[in-house]
């Protein structure tokens, strides 16, 4: 038994925020910004919230697998820019979209965290418990980033994503690993957003989010390759079966470090990073929403699903679509 992804959806801000733009307001440049990164723009909320993208998402993930919101059992929502200590993200997205018959709840491992809240689902249908789940990636980075910071906030942008995902007798996830590393937290870090202590009238600094990127880069350049390897192994498959490698959009040199380490071809890695930059939980599902809206997932497709991010955290999933 497994679980396979019936339907996808994707929301963005409407403000789209291009690298010229930011010209104005750090010291860097669109050629700076593109040959380094791969990124040509970001979308930035002017408002909309973590669970306004998420529960749009959600809805057209819904209508994509043909299913309604009362039908959904469980809903996950993966952030790390959650609005509120409470509701939590998954809570509110469930009102909004009325998915009233649903257990929900917030998983937050960062840019790991869609995938994750994928593999939690999957282990909540093969122990019989449900059988199905609307699984969320949602971000509204654009507050936690520090604008005056050129090494950091050229990468990042707002996006949720989301899959309907159901039991299945055959194909679907076919295995998966997931790793945490929390002695290297320092890496990659938001620190401070902690409520403030009435109690004993401390309030805690602000922080924004900082980021070792040299350390970043080949944390993922190393540890991704053998994370995927580790899972095609589990699922009994090489990375020469694979149709597709959907990797979490952080830096396109990411992308092309870990192609070269699988000795995999890069045009088997989509890209939709120029367009919408690092949306962190978002990622891998809002590139594999634009993939299946453009009629370019096929029934018996191998896709590698991988991503990695603070905590340090990352992990891979094999899906037969
Ligand atoms: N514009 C112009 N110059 C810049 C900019 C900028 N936006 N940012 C940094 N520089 C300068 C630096 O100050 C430095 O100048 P110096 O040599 O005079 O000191 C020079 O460019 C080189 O800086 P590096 O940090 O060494 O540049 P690098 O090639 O490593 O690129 C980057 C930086 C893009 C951040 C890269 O390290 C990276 O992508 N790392 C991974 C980051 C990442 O993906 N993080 C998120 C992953 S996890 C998650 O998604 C939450």
């Amino acid at each position: 038994m497994s679980i396979r992804i019936l339907g996808t959806g994707s929301a963005l801000p409407k403000r789209r925020v291009t690298n010229e733009e930011l010209t104005g307001m750090v010291d860097t440049s669109d050629q700076w910004i593109r040959e380094r990164t791969g990124i040509g723009s970001r979308y930035v909320s002017t408002g909309e919230t973590v669970a306004d993208l998420g529960a749009r998402a959600c809805c057209l993930a819904l209508e994509n697998a043909g299913k309604s919101a009362g039908e959904v059992e469980l809903l996950l929502a993966a952030t790390c820019s959650p609005e509120d200590a409470a509701p939590c993200e998954a809570c509110q997205i469930q009102a909004k979209i009325g998915a009233a018959g649903a257990v929900a709840f917030d998983l937050n491992a960062a840019c790991a965290g869609f995938l994750f809240a994928l593999h939690t689902a999957w282990a909540y249908v093969e122990a019989g418990i449900y059988t199905n789940a609307l699984v969320v990636g949602s971000e509204v980075l654009s507050k936690l980033v520090d604008w005056d910071d050129r090494g950091s906030c050229i990468l990042f942008g707002d996006g949720a994503g989301a899959v309907y995902v159901e039991k299945c007798q055959e194909g679907g996830l076919m295995g998966f690993v997931q790793h945490s590393d929390g002695s290297q937290g320092e890496a990659l870090c938001c620190r401070g957003r902690q409520l403030d202590n009435a109690f004993f009238r401390q309030t805690p600094e602000r922080g924004y989010l900082q980021m070792d990127g040299r350390r970043i880069f080949s944390f993922a350049v190393r540890q991704i390759p053998t994370t995927i390897s580790e899972a095609l192994g589990k699922a009994g498959l090489e990375a020469e079966d694979v149709d597709l490698f959907l990797l979490h959009q952080a830096n396109r040199r990411i992308l092309e470090g870990i192609a070269g380490r699988l000795d995999a071809d890069l045009g088997r890695f989509p890209m939709n990073l120029d367009q919408v930059g690092n949306t962190s939980s978002a990622s891998i599902p809002l590139l594999l929403d634009g993939l299946n809206r453009q009629g370019r997932l096929h029934r018996g497709m191998i896709l590698v699903l991988s991503g990695f991010g603070a905590g340090l955290t990352c992990g891979a999933g094999i899906w037969k679509w």
